[in-house]
């Protein structure tokens, strides 16, 4: 096993040599690997992932493009999955961050983590596209969130600046709205991210759910029930007379949420950086971009959208 890891940290400094170098947004570099563009531990994490993680076929994921509505989806697939366990009035949400609710794999997850103690079904949480997880994992469910690029930029570039290193340079808009466009930012290009899991859900509709943060903003219940039917706990009609749905959407709503205790004043370390969890909540609106992108900037962007996605079905 020694063996291997040695094998693998030659292969991740060849590496990180050798790719292709773009400015981070978080980090001072990131680098491209096989398409997409990684923050170096991200990049160790996945090599690692790839030879030790070792999924069960009860696993459910949680994948999305960073700043697309994470944080919600998180609270909403945690009760949703253990409203048995805690009522509304006394729920584990109300005194814990709903990212702490369960890890994120390329940050959380390295060759010497032990995750078989977790109940099934284990929830995990990811922002890799789906070419860079072990073959196996495909194989199980995960659910997807996409969001409106100009939000997912605006939002993105908003949350990164806070938590980036005071000892590096906060990015300008402009800057960061160039970079965005060229899809160069962790994790980016968000459009063929999206367009991995979009194809992976119309080829395979019982293991990959395709969700929008602007349906699940006009209709949440809606959404939610199509959740809970997806990861195998669909809501029953006595659940539906008592308002199990209606009580799980507004303890995860974004009112709510933003204004818990933990939310407010709390942090939590998550490897990369300390991070408040207000950061999480910032506004949790559709359509902010117009407040900071001119007709120039959202043309460009709808654009690459258009380009990007045309003859998919996938319209963002
Ligand atoms: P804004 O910055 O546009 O407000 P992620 O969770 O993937 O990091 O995404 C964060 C975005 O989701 C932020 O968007 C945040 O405000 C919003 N958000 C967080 N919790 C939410 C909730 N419960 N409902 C709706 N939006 C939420």
């Amino acid at each position: 096993q020694d063996a291997l890891y040695e094998k693998i940290i030659v292969e991740y400094e060849h590496l990180i040599k050798t790719l292709p170098e773009g400015k981070g947004w978080l980090f001072e570099h990131i680098c491209n690997y096989n398409g997409f563009w990684l923050g170096p531990i991200m990049l160790k994490n996945v090599l690692l992932l790839q030879s030790y993680f070792k999924s069960q076929p009860s696993d459910v994921f949680l994948a999305s493009f960073v700043k697309s509505g994470t944080t919600w989806l998180k609270a909403l697939m945690f009760s949703t999955i253990n409203r048995h366990r805690y009522t509304i009035s006394d729920h584990h949400l109300l005194h814990h961050a709903p990212q702490t609710t369960f890890p994120n794999i390329e940050v959380s997850f390295d060759h010497t983590t032990d995750l078989t103690h977790l109940p099934a079904p284990r929830l995990f949480h990811t922002h890799l596209p789906r070419t860079l997880l072990p073959p196996s994992m495909t194989s199980c469910k995960f659910v997807y969130i996409c969001r409106d690029p100009k939000d997912v930029l605006i939002s993105k570039w908003y949350f990164m600046n806070k938590i980036k290193s005071k000892d590096l340079a906060p990015l300008s808009m402009d800057e960061a709205f160039e970079l965005f466009c060229q899809g160069v930012s962790e994790y980016g290009p968000l459009w063929d991210q999206a367009l991995q899991y979009w194809r992976a859900s119309l080829d395979s509709p019982n293991k990959v759910l395709f969700l929008k943060y602007e349906e699940l903003k006009k209709q949440p219940e809606v959404e939610l029930r199509k959740l809970a039917a997806f990861i195998g706990h669909p809501f029953t009609v006595e659940e539906e007379e008592k308002g199990v749905v209606e009580g799980i959407v507004k303890l995860c709503s974004f009112e709510n949420l933003s204004n818990l205790e933990v939310n407010k004043a709390g942090s939590n370390d998550y490897k990369v950086a300390e991070v408040d969890n207000s950061l999480f909540f910032r506004k949790g609106e559709i359509g902010d971009w117009k407040n900071y992108l001119s007709e120039e900037m959202k043309e460009r962007i709808d654009r690459i959208t258009n380009e990007k996605l045309k003859g998919s079905g996938l319209i963002l």
